[in-house]
């Protein structure tokens, strides 16, 4: 089929480069002039394992143009994949999603399905559909909105949209329905067809639940702080019950990137709006704001202040495998290490490039994260990555001027710290 992409961002790139894997002919369109020219050149502008290899395996389907309108013009399906940020309200953003429809609208010369990807509130799918119809150039032409939400995680991207445990497909025709079928098929994934505003429901009811998942986890774990309870094993303990499930157990400093905290808000938003108090979601919020100040707290236990000191930081981006940073713990943590007047040297794989844009002379970045360590007062770990993990729990004494290590990750064996001689802090244990 021949299908056009908007917004070449996690989201609609790798949309595009896995509708092409399994055959489709793909037209990538974007308003960025930067990321047009790199993957024009074979070069991904995001940082998702795999994505550059499946992207140049399938080069001969794949396109990408800033011309969007001549893109539109004879497409048989439409994705849109562009961003829906945060208001300072906490409602979604749309402007982005209505950008495209109007082009949409004044462009297409044909029948066409348009597919919403992006996360969108309730009712978007019909409002940008009547919007569309109202703007359209050819009044003759029948459009239908479909709401196909995204989840696909960071990090994972490319495994989750090819081995994805559902497609949800939210039609108001059989006829939307069969072309959505012709897109997906091959994919080889189990359907669940509904309506618009259900499968609208369906992505933020599931991040959201997530989201609360890890909330509760980590309320639990603050718990076993304070009752002398270890969280990793009552974690397992409770994940062996498969009607709970072992996964999203993991405490920590709280959740971030570009949805959770997006859609917890937007939830909270949405349920306000319709005069309605959505109680779990608002103390997942209010959880994870505070959790995110966990550590922080309890190394002013030890040192009132961080001035002078020298802070090793290691992690910067919300997960693992990602340039990430939205919602990142160190976003909140950093600042007020500076202000306080640390001296702070930072290690990441792959956040570093993004964290100088905010930060570009604050803080040392090192290229190992024994350069981070050496000499240091104190270490915080805020992101889990591999190159964090297989540090040797001797290391920390070795090269530390003091072994205090506040892990927000529960990485290290305490008891492995312990005969290391290091002073070590996790959560919920
Ligand atoms: C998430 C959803 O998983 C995905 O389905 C949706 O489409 C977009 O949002 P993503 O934000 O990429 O994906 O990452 P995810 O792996 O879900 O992690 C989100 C945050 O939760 C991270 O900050 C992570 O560290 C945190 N997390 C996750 C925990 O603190 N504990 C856990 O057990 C799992």
């Amino acid at each position: 089929m021949k299908i056009v992409v908007a917004g070449t961002g996690y989201v609609g790139l790798v949309t595009a480069v896995c509708l092409a894997e399994v055959g489709h002919t793909v037209t990538c369109v974007d308003v960025d002039k930067e990321k047009i020219e790199l993957l024009n050149q074979g070069k991904t502008p995001i940082y998702e394992p795999g994505l550059e290899e499946l992207m140049n395996k399938n080069k001969d389907k794949l396109t990408y143009t800033l011309e969007s309108k001549k893109a539109y013009k004879n497409a048989e399906v439409i994705f849109i994949g562009v961003g829906t940020p945060e208001k300072k309200d906490g409602s979604a953003n749309l402007k982005y999603v209505y950008e495209v429809a109007k082009e949409i609208a004044e462009s297409i010369r044909n029948d066409c399905v348009i597919v919403l990807k992006s996360t969108v509130p309730i009712g978007t799918n019909k409002k940008i559909e009547k919007f569309i119809k109202t703007n359209l150039a050819n009044k003759n032409l029948k459009v239908e909105l479909v709401s196909n939400p995204e989840f696909l995680s960071q990090g994972t991207a490319v495994r989750d949209t090819l081995n994805a445990q559902r497609i949800v497909i939210g039609v108001k025709s059989k006829h939307a329905e069969n072309i959505m079928k012709k897109v997906y098929d091959d994919f080889g994934q189990p359907y669940v067809i509904t309506d618009r505003q259900s499968s609208e429901m369906i992505k933020y009811a599931s991040n959201d639940f997530l989201a609360l998942k890890i909330a509760y986890i980590n309320e639990i774990a603050n718990l076993c702080e304070i009752v002398g309870a270890n969280i990793q094993d009552v974690s397992k303990g409770m994940g062996m019950d498969n009607r709970i499930g072992n996964k999203f157990l993991n405490a920590g400093i709280g959740y971030g990137g570009s949805c959770f905290p997006k859609d917890t808000k937007a939830l909270n938003w949405l349920a306000n709006f319709n005069d309605y108090e959505i109680k779990t979601i608002k103390a997942a919020i209010e959880v994870n704001e505070n959790q995110k100040l966990k550590l922080i707290k309890k190394a002013r236990k030890h040192y009132d202040s961080f001035e002078g000191l020298n802070v090793a930081v290691l992690g910067l981006t919300f997960k693992p495998n990602t340039d990430d940073l939205r919602e990142a713990p160190s976003l909140v943590n950093i600042p007020i290490l500076l202000e306080d007047g640390a001296k702070i040297k930072a290690y990441d794989p792959a956040g570093v490039k993004n964290f100088k844009k905010i930060y570009p002379k604050e803080i040392e970045y090192v290229k190992d994260p024994k350069q981070a360590l050496k000499d240091a007062d104190i270490c915080f770990i805020f992101t889990e990555w591999d190159e964090i993990k297989n540090i040797e729990p001797t290391t920390f004494k070795e090269l530390m001027k003091t072994p205090l290590v506040y892990d927000g990750r529960n990485i290290f064996d305490l008891k492995e710290m312990k005969d290391a001689e290091v002073d070590y802090f996790s959560i919920g244990r």
